[in-house]
């Protein structure tokens, strides 16, 4: 077995066995169990299960740690299904950024617990994801959040590198570590540039499985990402309908006809150069893409937001309540919260990460070099949808930054077989509680290889970018269909 109980073995045996591995030196490795890859001596997988609820009342067991892989280290935190652990699906969690702590979803979104006011706790949240799945939540890329780099070794700047450490985590998580999961139906799931990171992932894992028969497969079946950055021509040109009509749900446009003409005449340009970016990925041209969106389109909200004035990119019905960029007191509270001591010592996390942070600019300089911010992830999507991979996007419809019109556009325009269906398809509603949440569209259907492949997206009526904080209770209801009959019909 390559499971090692590093807490019951000599310490001389895990010397010699684990001699490559950089978190030996750390006194802290007593606390984990220690799994080694056993097809390569560079990775491994270090983990603990938290004792007692003191850090989140998750109604379930919860298991923290750190995956190793060579000089790159990510923290993961591990909720079992509050329903049966033993028959519940896994589901990933990515929160995006590019630089954003997957805590973010973790404490103010989905997860089991969610921070208090102030950040001095955490309390049960009953509409978690964790209620019928077993959720994991990994801070990604290496540099986010709790996840680190070794000194001297640069961040990782886009999203296949990405996909490639997490692909990495995923065999040993499911073979090695709880290999009850291995068989089980997996789902990739994430929010605004996880609409970079789920395809991307999703993508490397198909691949994987195919090039590597022999090595562990993941078992994945779907994924589904919330308010997504998937294409940015078809995000800056959704900026338009968004701001300048009343589709996305508002009584009045946010923008008045002096502001929505001066974007419009400035919308070709923006599209013609970022569809060179996407043609040819250089980051030079990339970059003079999003400078001229900016310019001409974006900044006209995106300039008034944060630090430069009251507008929320993430919903454009509330004003900024936080003064920074990412609008939201919980951010502050969350970072309040995991920096405390008794936070650190339950997580044993180890001296390389000095403090915690909430969002690392850091890693978004290293993706904006070289480009990936540019790059329309739809080739991913479509090569998942050949290779029967179900897939959703839902969006709440108040969100400027990873907009509903924006993702129906590039959703639209993907050549596959279930376009002209998905194209003529009308809006139908769909409800909970009785109550209509939303619209959706959905296509099913038979992929080369003889399985029935589903395309969806849906909506969620007065929700900005983070579906599970406006409307919890809706959010849970969605993705619980989602994973059991893959259908808001
Ligand atoms: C945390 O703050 C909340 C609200 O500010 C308060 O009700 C609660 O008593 C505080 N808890 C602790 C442990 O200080
Ligand atoms: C349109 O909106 C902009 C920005 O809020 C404002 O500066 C401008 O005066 C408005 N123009 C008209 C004609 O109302
Ligand atoms: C919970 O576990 C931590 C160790 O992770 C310990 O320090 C703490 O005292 C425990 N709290 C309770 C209430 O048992
Ligand atoms: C830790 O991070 C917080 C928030 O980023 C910051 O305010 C604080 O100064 C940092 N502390 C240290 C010791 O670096």
């Amino acid at each position: 077995m390559k499971l090692t109980l590093a807490s019951l073995l000599p310490v001389v045996a895990v010397a010699g066995r684990l001699s490559q591995i950089p978190f030996q030196e750390t006194p802290e490795v007593e606390a984990f169990q220690v799994y080694q890859s056993e097809y390569s001596e560079h990775h491994s997988l270090r983990i603990k299960q938290q004792q007692n609820d003191s850090l989140c009342d998750a109604h379930s067991k919860q298991y923290t740690g750190w995956l190793d892989v060579g000089s790159k280290h990510l923290f993961f935190w591990y909720f079992e299904s509050q329903s049966s652990p033993s028959e519940d699906p896994l589901v990933l969690w990515l929160t995006g950024g590019p630089g954003g702590s997957s805590m973010i979803g973790m404490l103010q979104e989905n997860g089991p617990c969610l921070i208090d006011e102030g950040g001095n706790g955490t309390h049960y949240n009953q509409y978690g994801w964790s209620k019928n799945a077993n959720l994991l939540f990994i801070d990604s890329p290496a540099g986010v959040g709790f996840s680190y780099v070794d000194e001297g070794i640069p961040l990782p700047g886009d999203s296949f590198t990405t996909a490639a450490d997490l692909h990495h985590f995923l065999q040993i998580f499911v073979g090695d570590v709880f290999p009850d999961l291995a068989e089980r139906d997996f789902h990739i799931t994430g929010e605004s540039y996880g609409g970079h990171y789920c395809p991307a992932l999703a993508a490397q894992v198909v691949s994987q499985n195919i090039l590597y028969p022999k090595r562990q497969q993941v078992n994945l079946r779907s994924i589904f990402v919330g308010n997504a950055y998937v294409s940015p021509v078809d995000t800056a040109f959704g900026y338009w309908e968004t701001l300048c009509t009343t589709n996305p749900g508002v009584e009045e446009p946010v923008f008045n006809k002096t502001r929505c003409d001066i974007m419009a005449s400035n919308l070709p340009r923006c599209l013609d150069l970022a569809r060179l970016c996407y043609a040819h990925p250089d980051p030079a041209i990339c970059a003079a893409g999003s400078t001229v969106c900016w310019d001409g389109v974006i900044k006209y909200y995106d300039g008034e937001s944060g630090e430069g004035g009251d507008r929320n990119r993430f919903d454009i019905s509330t004003p900024c309540k936080s003064g920074d960029d990412l609008c939201y007191l919980e951010a502050q509270w969350i970072e309040e919260y995991l920096n405390r001591p008794e936070v650190f010592e339950a997580l044993h996390v180890p001296k390389a990460v000095a403090n915690y942070s909430i969002y690392n600019m850091n890693v978004e300089y290293a993706f904006e070099l070289t480009g990936d911010q540019g790059i329309s992830l739809q080739p991913q999507v479509l090569y998942l949808l050949d290779n029967g991979i179900d897939v959703l996007f839902y969006q709440g419809n108040y969100d400027l930054a990873c907009n509903t019109a924006g993702n129906i556009r590039w959703a639209e325009s993907m050549p596959w077989k279930g376009q002209p269906e998905f194209v003529a398809q009308p809006r139908k509603t769909w409800k909970h509680g009785g109550k209509e949440v939303g619209w959706f569209k959905e296509v099913k259907v038979e992929t080369a290889g003889g399985r029935e492949t589903t395309f969806a997206v849906t909506t969620v009526d007065a929700a900005g970018h983070m579906v599970p904080y406006d409307k919890p209770e809706e959010g849970l209801a969605l993705v619980n269909r989602w994973i059991s009959k893959r259908s808001f019909a």
